[in-house]
């Protein structure tokens, strides 16, 4: 089947029905995993971890070998030419040349959109810096699908890190484009949720409001998604001290909520949700981490299926113009295009490679 596009770099890019096709996937293998097994016999995907990972790089590594599938990879990039100052370019272009599907996670915002400008082979976004987590969203998707037998009409509560929680924005893209779904976003005022998160919310006709406790919404919640607050991407420990250990959630604060609430966590969980929560049956973040392997499965099937073109950059380039976010790779590898997307009005840019905004 031919597909407009060719990476996963941000659900977006894909209309909704793509990304169902995939959650539907996702369940038929969860229901009968057997009968892929040999899908993709002979197949190569490559891992290239920049960050830690427990989660995304094995469910990846594990999808790929229940389909039949082989694996190569690094998750230390002190280990690999990296440590040499190896550009993502020159590793990118080498290692897609070595397999049929490449996974990548960076901390700078916009990597994987630099990585497939040059992969020869289809790129997948495993996280990018504070930016975007697809992987994860498609996650999401089919554990709301099985466990809330819908993925409309609810009230979502997201609590803890929304403004460096990459989770919980590419979460928010794809929830806000299904019908009826309302957000309630609990944080402290310095870890709100990005300004273009909610204007894409807002754009999609959702609607959201924003909250200072989890006591105060609680019972009005359908699905509670807590996040850990995101140590490594704070300027200073003074700042992460500052965050740490305001939201916590426990057996007491659950006795509000509604029986059939479920909690979700893309993990790894520091002390956001005490322990003895594991137990209560409303509790799914084990089970959502599972199910990341069949959705994940469903993925690189619909990938490799698929053979899609790639035009990665649609704005326009601008090399004399930088972007305003320093965490963004265009502010590390300098011989990326300055890409810019621009609404109508040219004294407001987007960059292309991690959507922060910038003023002429
Ligand atoms: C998340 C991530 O890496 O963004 N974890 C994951 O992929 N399951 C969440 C986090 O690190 O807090």
């Amino acid at each position: 089947m031919q597909s407009e596009y060719r990476h996963l770099i941000d659900l977006s890019d894909y209309p909704v029905s793509w990304w169902k096709k995939v959650v539907d996937l996702g369940e038929e293998i969860r229901n009968d995993p057997e009968r892929f097994a040999h899908e993709c016999d002979g197949k190569v995907m490559a891992t290239l971890f920049y960050e830690p990972s427990t989660r995304t790089q094995m469910s990846f590594q594990t999808a790929m070998i229940r389909l039949g599938g082989k694996i190569i990879g690094f998750d230390n990039p002190a280990n690999s030419s990296v440590a040499k100052g190896e550009t993502i370019k020159d590793t990118t272009k080498i290692v897609s040349s070595y397999a049929d599907i490449l996974v990548i996670r960076h901390p700078m915002a916009g990597t994987a959109k630099a990585a497939a400008l040059t992969a020869e082979c289809p790129v997948i976004n495993a996280g990018d810096g504070g930016h975007l987590h697809p992987t994860q969203t498609l996650t999401d998707l089919l554990t709301l699908q099985i466990e809330k037998k819908t993925l409309s009409g609810l009230t979502i509560g997201m609590c803890g890190d929304l403004i460096n929680g990459r989770t919980v924005h590419s979460l928010c893209k794809a929830l806000s484009a299904m019908k009826n779904n309302h957000f309630i976003f609990i944080s402290t005022p310095e870890l709100r949720m990005p300004g273009y998160i909610k204007d894409i919310i807002r754009t999609n006709g959702s609607s959201f409001e924003e909250v200072d406790t989890l006591e105060e919404v609680i019972g009005r919640l359908d699905v509670l998604y807590m996040t850990r607050i995101q140590q490594e991407r704070f300027a200073s420990e003074e700042d992460y001290l500052a965050q740490k250990n305001t939201y916590v959630l426990d057996r007491i604060k659950m006795q509000a909520a509604k029986k059939d609430m479920i909690i979700m966590h893309p993990l790894p969980r520091v002390d956001e949700i005490t322990v003895d929560v594991d137990d209560d049956p409303r509790a799914k973040y084990f089970t959502q981490a599972k199910y990341g392997v069949y959705v994940r499965m469903a993925l690189i099937l619909t990938i490799l299926r698929e053979d899609g073109g790639s035009e990665l950059l649609k704005g326009k380039v601008r090399n004399n113009v930088c972007c305003d976010n320093p965490r963004c790779i265009t502010n590390h590898e300098h011989y990326l295009p300055k890409s810019f997307r621009s609404s109508g009005d040219e004294t407001l840019l987007e960059c292309e490679f991690c959507d922060e905004r910038k003023l002429l």
